[in-house]
């Protein structure tokens, strides 16, 4: 028997996907040991079947047995799959005997359409009533007896009629110069808010009113002498009626009905552009297809995907269980779709498939502007069924212009702003359909789904409201489930991170994002999830119901990373919150793209924080599907000149990323290859990552910094600014050194990139480093930058080892930002000071990780002093409660005290040296792309003992604290030596 077995068989990195567009797709194992108690195991070759037929012969491809260690990254040779075709494929190995194993279980991969059946369907809108309504088409108008623009102070009248042909909600604006009371058949509907200049805010309502004829009246006052004017607008699904000259006017001391003058069109002088209502909240679609079905259905896949958010049911079934779908690209580049067995959901007969339609990414408010419609107005949906019949026969359905449009008016989801759902009934009509060539690709990535549910913990009161307390700050929403709400009654959840000392919400630090659900009765029992909103938070405010019980809202927590790649445990219960605080940050970050934060009106894709957590990142979760996916949406917002964006995609924030943010898109490939060997990724880079180095040399050819340059500097740091040139210079060093790594890994010519690199150093030791190691700014970030990328040599070095050292001390704290915290600690271990980074880790005073901590944080705060008990809570322009970049810090924690480290990517090679400190025990565990490492060790009578276990193709230093060193492969080791203090 081998002593090793194949398990964990992926396609693509994906788990038996559905879509897989490549000819050539490459696939992958991961080794376990046969028995517990087996040792340098390791693959020599390896035998890979794929079959047409389940199960099978190898028709489509025998490698054959192949002389070789790769357990991934394996090419598909075999024949060219037909669209919808579905390969079979096992693997065996062989191992450092010879002796062969058995097959693996058996995967899949179905091969992706060729080309898109179905057309792009929409709701057609002729009204606008999607649209922002505003007082676009209507006129000022006054009495006509008075002078334009100057009329006596006084109270006018102004009236008109309407018609609806059906019972329906209206859509009513109005203002006035300068104030006004709006009444529909007698009943007051609207007025002007009473502040000064309330012209300038017009007032928005929407009332239901029967069919028939209706009688709009106002009644304007004109406060002063001069200008007198009424403006107003009223949308029906018949049409609009706006002021003009069908409307007529009198005098409060007359009883006379005249005509009316047009003083201006709206927009004119002097009452310009109104300001208009603030939020405009389009409501959500509901796109359906009909069709039969005649005959037994072997098996059916819904391809799907949509300019906004989509979530499909199957004659009422939902369809999938990921969210958010198609997800977020630079949609004017590209485009995914994705695939879901639906077979179990169909029956012979009329069936259909429908889409909630939410504005999402597309149309939806994103970003601190706070901005909508960054990439269109209108929503779309274009979806395909294929069913496969037991018969050997198949059949498309596809969106068209046979497909249903629904409209629901008032409800709505906004990813800020929060969601809205009413017992209402949906206006159905046929849809617009429209051919269009946009390129499609299949989802790359684990999609975003509930990797968790978060009970509510305890709950309050603040005057008529209930304030839950999930226990927990996440990303995602909250179920509601309440026994009954009456017709109409409505209830709202409001989502914060944190409360005011009065058990408050404090919502001030999510700026303009409203983050607030809301949900009407009918008279029945209420089970309601959110679909087209996610929120960062902890704490939800339910008001509109009385007494509601404590299982009344649960937290559903969404992520891409839905399982965790490791576990860490050690003798400090605080590091082991700070493990589980990074863990849930970046859960509630890695949501389509690396978000800075969940909850304000933000959530965009930095490249600067990512380039700084990528490698703890890494240890967290899988994240090489995402994390390659969100290289392409980077490489696809890249500048025409070569720079890399500050955010990616690029959407509200600029395209010039500066030093430490646009490098992502050289560090972010290296930290993939570095942790899983991931070469083909730097290949597929490399040609963007020339492009930007090219930019920074054509910029400034020995890394000096330019006369004009962008830099957000070392973000956030505490009262020690590091000088931007000094960033600069470091960083472009940084990637000149990466590149021409990279090139080296790829065998391609590394010698004008060290070139660079050299050049790139002496700038940096000439303009910023005096003979002490003195660095300019004698900050900890300029240290840290400088030994990290080992900027400098022998004695500049050892000089500014021990600036930095002496920089701490005198601080009695680390004082750095973003860019310095990264490194931080991996620099003082690397100097032989990892007792000063210890004593750093685990100081709970203000600045440091353990200050969060103590506070009871959850997740990683975006500033040392989100909250502190002197100042409270910090300027809510900037003060996430679930940002990921102090989290770097786990890569330390992992490297260090557990004290696994790679020594050559992909863990091939690893060195386990923990280094207690002032702990006493740790147990770790880590899925690599080679299989779990695992540690346990603690001291005890004076001695450390531990034990390692290795998976199968990799091997080992252990270095115990003693310094002794010992060579080992796969398997269970175990080592003990003596306790020095
Ligand atoms: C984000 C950061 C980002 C920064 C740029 C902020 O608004 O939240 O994390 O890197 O802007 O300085």
């Amino acid at each position: 028997m081998a002593s090793i077995v194949p398990t964990t068989l992926r396609c693509n990195l994906l788990t038996d996907p559905l879509a897989v567009a490549d000819e050539r797709p490459r696939l992958s194992w991961v080794l376990k040991h046969a028995e517990s108690g087996a040792k340098n195991a390791r693959q020599t070759a390896y035998q890979v079947c794929v079959s047409s037929r389940e199960p099978g012969d190898a028709d489509l491809w025998d490698s054959g047995r192949t002389e070789s260690a790769a357990t991934f990254d394996i090419v598909y040779e075999g024949t060219a799959l037909e669209p919808f075709r579905t390969a079979h494929w096992r693997v065996r190995v062989w191992d450092e005997t010879g002796e062969q194993s058995e097959w693996s279980c058996a995967a899949q991969w179905t091969q992706a359409p060729d080309e898109w059946p179905a057309k792009w369907i929409r709701y057609y809108d002729p009204q606008g009533r999607a649209r922002p309504f505003t007082l676009k088409g209507a006129h000022w108008i006054w009495h006509e007896d008075e002078s334009p623009m100057k009329s006596p102070p006084g109270v006018c009248f102004f009236q008109a009629t309407f018609e609806l042909i059906e019972t329906e909600r209206i859509d009513v604006v109005a203002s006035a110069d300068d104030s006004f009371v709006l009444r529909i058949d007698g009943e007051e509907v609207c007025r002007s808010d009473g502040e000064p200049h309330s012209w300038s805010r017009p007032q928005h309502c929407k009332i239901e009113l029967s069919s028939g004829e209706h009688a709009i009246e106002a009644e304007v006052e004109n406060c002063n002498e001069g200008a007198g004017a009424f403006i107003a607008k009223v949308r029906s699904a018949s049409g609009q009626t706006v002021t003009g000259k069908t409307w007529q006017a009198r005098k409060q001391d007359s009883n006379d009905w005249k005509g009316v003058q047009n003083l201006i069109e709206y927009g004119g002088a002097p009452w310009g552009e109104l300001r208009e209502k603030e939020l405009h909240l389009p409501p959500y679609l509901d796109l359906s297809r009909s069709f039969q079905i005649e005959r037994p259905v072997r098996r059916a896949v819904l391809y799907s995907t949509a300019l906004g958010l989509c979530r499909f049911h199957v004659n009422a079934k939902p369809a999938h269980k990921d969210w958010f779908a198609p997800g977020w690209t630079d949609y004017d580049k590209r485009l995914h779709y994705r695939a879901h067995d639906v077979t179990r959901l169909l029956t012979a007969g009329t069936n259909c498939f429908t889409a909630e339609l939410y504005d999402g990414w597309f149309a939806g408010y994103i970003g601190f502007k706070p901005e909508r419609n960054h990439y269109g107005e209108d929503t779309w949906l274009s979806a395909f069924l294929r069913i496969e019949f037991a018969d050997g026969g198949h059949q498309t359905i596809s969106t068209d212009e046979e497909s249903d449009a629904g409209i629901h008016y008032v409800n709505y989801g906004d990813f800020l702003m929060g969601e809205f759902r009413g017992p209402h009934e949906p206006e159905i009509s046929n849809a617009w359909a429209e051919n269009s060539n946009r390129i499609l690709e299949p989802y790359p990535m684990n999609p975003v789904e509930v990797y968790a549910t978060v009970p509510a913990k305890q709950m309050h009161t603040v005057g008529t409201a209930t304030v839950f307390d999930l226990g927990q700050n996440f990303a995602g929403v909250c179920r509601l489930q309440l026994d009954h709400l009456d017709d109409e009654q409505s209830v709202t959840m409001r989502h914060a991170e944190v409360l005011n000392e009065d058990g408050s919400l404090y919502t001030k630090n999510l700026r303009t994002a409203r983050a607030e659900d809301t949900v009407v009765g009918d008279g029945y029992p209420v089970d309601w999830t959110p679909r087209g909103t996610y929120h960062g938070f902890r704490y939800v405010e339910l008001t509109g119901v009385k007494d509601p019980p404590l299982d009344a809202v649960t937290g559903v927590a969404l992520s891409n990373i839905h399982e965790l790649a490791s576990t860490f445990e050690c003798s400090d219960r605080r590091l082991n919150k700070l493990w589980q605080n990074i863990q849930w940050t970046q859960r509630s970050n890695f949501i389509e793209v690396p978000t800075d934060c969940p909850q304000r009106d933000e959530r965009l894709g930095w490249t600067g924080d990512i380039q700084i957590y990528a490698r703890t990142a890494a240890l967290v979760g899988d994240v090489q599907a995402f994390l390659r996916k969100w290289l392409t949406d980077l490489s696809d917002t890249q500048r025409e000149d070569g720079q890399y964006p500050m955010v990616a995609p690029l959407k509200v924030a600029g395209d010039d990323g500066g030093p430490a943010w646009s490098e992502a898109g050289v560090i972010v490939p290296w930290a993939l290859y570095q942790v899983y060997e991931d070469e083909e990724l730097l290949e597929r880079q490399w040609d963007s990552m020339v492009r930007f180095m090219s930019f920074c040399e054509s910029r400034s050819p020995d890394g000096r910094a330019p006369e004009e340059y962008h830099c957000f500097g070392d973000w956030l740091n505490v009262d020690a600014e590091t000088p931007n040139d000094l960033i600069f210079t470091a960083y472009f060093a940084r990637s000149a050194d990466l590149l021409a790594r990279i090139a080296n890994v790829l065998g391609k010519n590394a010698s004008h990139y060290m070139q660079l690199f050299k050049r790139a150093r002496r700038s940096f030791a000439e303009e910023f480093v005096e003979n002490s190691g003195a660095v300019k700014g004698d900050t900890q970030t300029g240290y840290v930058l400088a030994l990290a990328f080992d900027l400098l040599d022998g004695s500049l070095r050892k000089g500014a080892a021990s600036n930095l050292v002496e920089n701490i001390e005198r601080h009695g704290h680390l004082t750095t930002g973003f860019v310095g915290t990264k490194d931080l600690l991996l620099v003082l271990r690397d100097i032989g000071r990892t007792d000063l980074a210890y004593k750093l880790l685990l100081s709970d005073e203000y600045p440091g990780w353990l200050f969060s901590v103590k506070h009871g944080a959850t997740t990683i705060w975006e500033r040392w002093d989100g909250w502190t008990p002197e100042d409270g809570f910090a300027d809510p322009a900037i003060n996430s409660f679930s940002h990921y970049a102090y989290g770097a810090v786990g890569q330390f924690m992992f490297e260090t005290i557990a004290g696994v480290r790679l020594l050559e990517p992909g863990y091939k090679k690893i060195l386990v040296a923990p280094e207690p400190g002032p702990l006493t025990s740790c147990r770790a565990e880590y899925d690599s792309v080679r299989g779990q490492i695992a540690v346990d060790w603690e001291i005890s009578d004076g001695q450390f003992k531990i034990k390692v276990s290795l998976p199968p193709n990799t091997e080992a230093v252990v270095r115990t604290p003693d310094g002794e060193e010992n060579q080992v492969g796969s398997g269970e080791w175990s080592f003990e030596c003596a306790h020095i203090k």
